[in-house]
C-alpha cells in the first residue's frame, strides 16, 4: 500500500524568510504582511529583504544598480541567432539559457540569477515573434525595464506598478514545491545555477506555477457568464482540476490572490477596457467557489493566487505562453535566500523511503 501524503504538515526546514499561515489567510514575509509590501515597497526593495545577511557584504553598490548591471552581463551571454531558443516553450528555453551561467555561490551569481528570467523572457518572446531582442538600460528600475525590454517602448507608470506589485506578492512562500527542489538542490552544495534550475523544474508544472496559462483557457472556453456553471459541472465531472482555485495550506483565503484582485481593480480604473474580462472572470469564480463547495464539501478549496495572475498579466499584454517564466522573475529571488540560508543553516537534505516492494526469501533469511 502506498501511502499519499504529499509531505503534508511534515516541517522540513526552518527559516526566516516567509510565513505561510493557512489557517488565518496570512503571509508574513520577512516580519513584514503582504498587505505591508504591495503597492507599497518596490521589487528591488522586497528583493533586498529577502537577500539581507545571506551574502558577504560585496561592495557598496545599491541593489538596484548591481541588479541592472546583472541584466547587461545576462544579456550579453544571449545567444540571438540559436534558433532551437525558439522551438522550445519559453520556460523550458528560460531554463536553458539559465543552465549556461557559470554556477557558483556568490552574490554576483545571484544577481544574474535574479536578472536572467526579465533578461530572457523580453528577448525570448520578441525572437518568437521575430523581433530582436532589447538590451537593457542598467540604470532603469527592474520592471520599467523588463518591459520596455518585452515591448520595444516605455510602459505607462500604471502598468509598471501593476507588475511590480505582482512580482512582489509572489517574492516569497514558505516551502512550495519549486523552493523545495532549490532547498534540496542548494543542500548538496551544487551552487545557485543548478538549484534555480531545479526550481524552475518543479515551477512549469501545471500544479503550481504553470496554472495561469490554463485559466485563461479555462475562461476563453467558457465565454460567457451563463456557461460558467454548466461548462465547470461538466469539468468537474470529468475528474478535471479547475485551475486556479484550491491551495495545500490555504483553508480559508490566499492572501495574495486578495492582493492581486486588488491591483487589478486600480489598473481597470485606469484603464476601462478591463471590465468585460473581469466581469467573465469574477462570474467564473463565483460558479467555481459555488461548485467546489457542493462538490468538495469537506476541503475549503478557494481562488488561488493563479487565478488573478492570469488575468492581470493578460492585461499587462504579456503572452500566456510566458505566464511561468513571469513568476519565476518575482520568485527567483525567493528561490536564492532559500538556497542560501540552506547551505548557510542547514544540512544535506536525505529523508528517506519507505519500501513497500517484493522481498525475495534469500533477502529475509536471517544471515547464517
Ligand atoms: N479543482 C477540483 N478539485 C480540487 C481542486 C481544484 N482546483 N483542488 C483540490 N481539489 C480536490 C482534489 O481533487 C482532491 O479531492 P479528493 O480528496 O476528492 O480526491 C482534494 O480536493 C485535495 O485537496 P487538497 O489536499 O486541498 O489539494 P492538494 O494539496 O492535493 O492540491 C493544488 C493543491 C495542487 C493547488 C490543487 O488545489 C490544484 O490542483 N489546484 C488547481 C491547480 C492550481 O490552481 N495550481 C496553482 C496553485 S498556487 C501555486 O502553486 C503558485
Amino acid at each position: 500500500m502506498h501511502s499519499n501524503t504529499g509531505l503534508d504538515g511534515v516541517i522540513a526546514a526552518d527559516t526566516v524568510l516567509s510565513e505561510v499561515d493557512g489557517e488565518a489567510g496570512r503571509l508574513i514575509i520577512r516580519g513584514h504582511a503582504l498587505e505591508e509590501l504591495v503597492g507599497r515597497r518596490s521589487f528591488e526593495e522586497v528583493l533586498g529583504t529577502l537577500l539581507d545577511g545571506f551574502f558577504e557584504p560585496e561592495s557598496s553598490t545599491p541593489l538596484a544598480r548591481s541588479l541592472g548591471a546583472a541584466r547587461a552581463q545576462v544579456f550579453s551571454s544571449l545567444p540571438q541567432a540559436d534558433t532551437r531558443l525558439r522551438s522550445l516553450s519559453p520556460i523550458e528555453a528560460l531554463r536553458a539559457l539559465i543552465a549556461r551561467l557559470g554556477d557558483g555561490e556568490d552574490l554576483a551569481t545571484a544577481l544574474k540569477l535574479i536578472a536572467a528570467p526579465a533578461v530572457f523572457t523580453a528577448a525570448l518572446v520578441r525572437l518568437r515573434s521575430g523581433e530582436r531582442p532589447i538590451a537593457p538600460d542598467p540604470g532603469s528600475g527592474h520592471v520599467t525595464d523588463f518591459l520596455r525590454m518585452l515591448r520595444g517602448e516605455p510602459a505607462p507608470r500604471h502598468e509598471v506598478v501593476a507588475l511590480e506589485s505582482y512580482l512582489v506578492t509572489i517574492a516569497d512562500h514558505g516551502l512550495n514545491a519549486s523552493t523545495f527542489a532549490a532547498r534540496i538542490v542548494a543542500s548538496t552544495r551544487a551552487g545557485l545555477v543548478s538549484a534555480t534550475i531545479a526550481a524552475l523544474s518543479a515551477l512549469k508544472g501545471p500544479l503550481h506555477g504553470g496554472a495561469p496559462g490554463p485559466v485563461l483557457d479555462m475562461l476563453d472556453a467558457i465565454g460567457t457568464a451563463e456557461n460558467a456553471a454548466p461548462w465547470l459541472e461538466r469539468a468537474l465531472s470529468r475528474g478535471d482540476r479547475l485551475m486556479g482555485f484550491g491551495h495545500r495550506i490555504y483553508r480559508v483565503r490566499d492572501p495574495r490572490a486578495d492582493a492581486l484582485r486588488e491591483t487589478l481593480r486600480v489598473l481597470g480604473a485606469e484603464r476601462g477596457a478591463l471590465s468585460s474580462r473581469l466581469a467573465l472572470a469574477e462570474a467564473v469564480e463565483a460558479a467555481a467557489l459555488e461548485l467546489l463547495r457542493r462538490e468538495k464539501p469537506g476541503r475549503a478549496l478557494s481562488t488561488n493566487v493563479e487565478f488573478y495572475t492570469a488575468l492581470l498579466l493578460e492585461a499587462l499584454a504579456i503572452p500566456r505562453e510566458a505566464f511561468t517564466c513571469a513568476f519565476a522573475m518575482g520568485r527567483a529571488g525567493g528561490w536564492i535566500a532559500h538556497a542560501r540560508e540552506q547551505v548557510l543553516h542547514g544540512r544535506l537534505i536525505r529523508p528517506q523511503s519507505r519500501y513497500v516492494g517484493p522481498r525475495s526469501s534469500s533477502a529475509c533469511a536471517p544471515p547464517s
